[in-house]
């Protein structure tokens, strides 16, 4: 009875995804009584995830020609950078775009305008959650009629047009006066000749441009040159980042501050907890024990 919940309690103690896995070994190889419950009746809670994104899904079937693992970054710098306006150059058949405009969806904010002079768009309008606008023409010269269309400046901007040098340089220059101070530029086809001479033309000449490096860095044949493929981040704005205008927003949502207590460097709840109390947590535990109620306000 005893060993019985023992195996019980391991069993549900192994994380669901290998649970399963075990289950079907075991069933596969009549290796006798099963544990009494099939593992999809035995889903794991998962505090630390919040909701799976809806639209992950759509890096799939995108019509791009990015590799699997630039699809999952462009998809997951758009939710983690959380943009509002964001602008492509070289819209194509619209397979990045739509990876953009559902990450857009899945952040419940931001729109994206499109360029291109061919646009070749078989993808239904509903993909784009009514978050894309498409401006038909050439880059630089349109990069003012796509702010237009999104209402305002760029806060990141994806360039895959025409990889050359010498547009790349013209994207480049007719993008950033259109894009806020702290914006990302990401260049697909990195690893072309002139896209790379172009950006670092572009550190060498503006110092409040900040290379962020190959992201995606597996280079693409294309003919008999391994020219094409990866992306390069660029990021606008001081060298170093200032946090502050990062959290204010999510400290506001708790109805909370920003603490700006320098003793905070050495907090940590779990240290805290299990190792040594920080400064913080020590003056907290005095106050806490003179006053149980104060020193709990003020833990929070
Ligand atoms: C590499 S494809 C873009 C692929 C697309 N970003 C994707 O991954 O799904 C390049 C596109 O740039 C477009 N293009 C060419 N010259 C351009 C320009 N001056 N401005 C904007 N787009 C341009 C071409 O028509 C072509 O569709």
């Amino acid at each position: 009875m005893y060993l019985m919940a023992l195996t019980e309690t391991v069993w549900h103690a192994i994380p669901s995804a290998i649970r399963e896995r075990a289950w079907k070994f075991l069933a596969a190889h009549n290796v006798g009584p099963m544990p009494a419950v099939p593992p999809s009746a035995t889903p794991s809670p998962t505090p630390y995830l919040t909701p799976w994104p809806e639209h992950l899904d759509s890096i799939v079937d995108a019509p791009t020609e990015m590799s699997s693992e630039e699809r999952l970054f462009l998809y997951a710098i758009i939710r983690g950078i959380r943009p509002q306006r964001v602008l492509e150059i070289g819209t194509s058949q619209g397979g990045s775009t739509v990876i953009i405009a559902n990450a857009l969806q899945d952040n419940q904010m931001g729109e994206v305008a499109g360029i291109d002079p061919l646009p070749r768009i078989a993808i239904p309008e509903e993909s784009f959650h009514g978050r894309f606008h498409l401006v038909t023409g050439t880059s630089p010269e349109v990069i003012e009629q796509a702010r237009d269309s999104v209402a305002g400046l760029f806060d990141f901007v994806l360039l895959d047009g025409i990889h050359i040098y010498r547009q790349t340089a013209r994207d480049i220059s007719g993008a950033l006066p259109y894009t806020c101070p702290n914006a990302y530029l990401l260049f697909h086809d990195a690893f072309h000749f002139g896209v790379s001479r172009a950006i670092d033309d572009l550190l060498a000449h503006d110092p409040s441009i900040h290379d962020c490096g190959y992201v995606c860095s597996t280079p693409r044949p294309v003919g008999d040159l391994l020219t094409h493929g990866g992306f390069r981040l660029l990021r606008k704005g001081s060298a170093a980042v200032d946090i502050e205008p990062l959290v204010a927003s999510t400290w506001a949502d708790l109805g909370k501050e920003p603490p700006h207590e320098l003793d905070l460097v050495n907090h940590d709840i779990w240290y805290c907890d299990a190792i040594e109390p920080c400064d913080r947590c020590a003056r907290t535990q005095v106050t806490n024990a003179a006053s149980p109620t104060t020193g709990e306000e003020a833990r929070r």
